[in-house]
């Protein structure tokens, strides 16, 4: 069992904490609106506590799970609060019409929020990839995560797993741009034939 924060109040924020609370974590939610997050305390349950947007989480891993224009404001605006977590980002910086990204290789959100954070923060990008009503369906999935030491990632992987999700590793920060890629293949695919009740999978032989 992991503590675990989650920034942000909205679906994703629900879908993950709900999930990580049945798996038996203890989730702690932050919201700029406090009114927001007691309420998905409430309705996930399961001990689920709320923190003071911008001051210290208490996981050592926290969700930031705001839309992607307001995360380096987020992770700037908790500063050293921040200082050894393992942040992860779970951001699509769509373009307009979620056909293209917002972001550039080299520059992906994950590579900003780690720019913007403390010194010994880890950000791995993880989640990104999985449509959250889909997440909320508590089945098994694979799960593509990259960014951050190898250290962090496998502290991540594990927390995955424990999600019944299937991590599968990436690599490094220079990946998470391919991760955002990622959530624009998931959309084309999801347009495009296969539906929005679609996850992503890798095939290993
Ligand atoms: N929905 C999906 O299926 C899905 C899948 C994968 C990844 N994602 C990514 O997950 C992230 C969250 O998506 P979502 O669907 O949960 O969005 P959402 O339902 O709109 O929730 C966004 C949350 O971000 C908060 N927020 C926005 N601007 C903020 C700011 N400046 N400071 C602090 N908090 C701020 C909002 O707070 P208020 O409630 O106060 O406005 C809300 O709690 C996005 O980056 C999205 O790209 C979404």
């Amino acid at each position: 069992m992991t503590a675990i924060s989650i920034i942000g109040s909205g679906n994703m924020a629900t879908a993950i904490g709900t999930r990580a609370a049945k798996h038996g974590h203890t989730v702690e939610l932050m919201s700029r609106d406090a009114a927001k997050a007691q309420a998905l305390a409430q309705q996930i349950g399961n001990g689920a506590t709320v923190g003071t947007f911008g001051a210290r989480p208490a996981g050592d891993i926290v969700i930031v799970a705001v839309l992607y224009a307001s995360a380096v404001d987020v992770v700037t605006h908790y500063g050293d609060a921040l200082a050894g977590k393992i942040l992860i980002d779970i951001t699509n910086p769509f373009n307009a019409d979620a056909t293209g990204l917002a972001t550039t290789p080299g520059s992906s959100v994950s590579q900003q929020l780690a720019a913007a954070a403390p010194e010994g923060t880890q950000v791995v990008k993880a989640l990104n990839s999985i449509f959250g009503h889909v997440l909320a369906q508590d089945v098994p999935l694979d799960a593509l995560f990259a960014g951050g030491s190898a250290e962090a990632r496998s502290r991540v992987a594990a927390f995955l797993q424990s999600l019944d999700l299937r991590p599968l590793d990436a690599g490094g920060p220079e990946m998470t741009h391919v991760l955002e890629w990622a959530g624009i293949l998931l959309m084309g695919l999801a347009r495009n034939g296969a539906g929005f009740d679609l996850a992503l999978g890798a095939e290993i032989r």
